[in-house]
C-alpha cells in the first residue's frame, strides 16, 4: 500500500504541509508506505498543448514531471494538499494537473487505462484558506474532482479548513491534526 502526498503550497512547513504530514503519519502507523512530493522543489513547464500526447499517451516535455508521473502510477492513494490561492489551487498544483493531460489522452483518445498499472486507487484532498467565504473551496474542488475522475481515481474524501491564515495557525485548530491523522489511518488501512 503506497500513499503519495503531493504538497502544493509554496510555503514550506505551512498549514497544508502540517496537515499532509499528519495524514501520512496516520497512514504509516497502519503500515502504509508513504512518500511526499513537494511541488515547489520541482522544476516543470506548464502544458504547451502540443497534442503529442494524443498520439503517444506520453507527455513530450522532459522535466521533473517525469518522476511525478511515475509516482502517480505507483501510488494506491493520492493525497493532494493545497492552500487556496485566489479562490483556486496553487499555480504549482494547477500546472501539475494540466501536465496530466497525457492521462486524459490515454483514456479518451487512445482508449487505454490512464494510469498503468490499471488498479484501484483512491484520492483525497486537503485544503486550507485564510478567509471564511461561503463557497471558498468550490472552484478548487471542481478541479480536484475532475483530476481524480480523469485518472480513474475514486474520490475518497477531503479535509477543508477555513479561516486559517498565518503559517502554522492550523496547530491552534481544536481538531484538525487529529482529523488528518485519522483520515491517514483509514486510507492506510483500506487503500
Ligand atoms: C497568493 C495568495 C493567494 C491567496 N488567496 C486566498 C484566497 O483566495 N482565499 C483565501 O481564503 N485565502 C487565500 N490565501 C491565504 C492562504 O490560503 C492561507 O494563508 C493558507 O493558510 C496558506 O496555507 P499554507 O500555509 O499551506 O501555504 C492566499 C494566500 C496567498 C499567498
Amino acid at each position: 500500500m503506497k500513499v503519495l502526498g503531493i504538497a502544493a503550497s509554496p510555503r514550506r512547513g505551512g498549514n497544508t504541509d502540517i496537515l499532509l504530514a499528519e495524514l501520512l503519519r496516520g497512514a504509516a502507523s497502519r503500515g502504509a508506505e508513504t512518500e511526499t512530493v513537494v511541488l515547489s522543489q520541482l522544476r516543470y513547464e506548464t502544458c504547451t498543448h502540443c497534442d503529442v500526447c494524443l498520439k503517444t499517451g506520453q507527455c513530450n516535455i522532459k522535466d521533473d514531471m517525469r518522476q511525478v508521473y511515475r509516482d502517480l502510477e505507483e501510488a494506491d492513494v493520492i493525497v493532494l494538499a493545497s492552500p487556496i490561492q485566489f479562490m483556486g489551487l496553487t499555480a504549482h498544483l494547477k500546472a501539475m494537473i494540466d501536465r496530466c493531460q497525457a492521462f486524459w489522452a490515454r483514456k479518451y483518445a487512445l482508449k487505454q487505462p490512464p494510469l498503468q498499472p490499471d488498479k484501484p486507487r483512491k484520492g483525497f484532498f486537503i485544503a486550507v484558506g485564510g478567509t471564511k467565504l461561503k463557497n471558498l473551496f468550490e472552484p478548487a474542488l471542481a478541479v480536484v474532482r475532475t483530476f481524480f475522475h480523469i485518472l480513474n481515481v475514486e474520490y475518497a474524501g477531503e479535509l477543508l479548513f477555513k479561516g486559517v491564515d498565518e503559517k502554522g495557525a492550523i496547530r491552534q485548530h481544536p481538531d484538525a491534526l487529529r482529523q488528518a491523522c485519522e483520515a491517514g489511518k483509514r486510507l492506510g488501512e483500506e487503500g
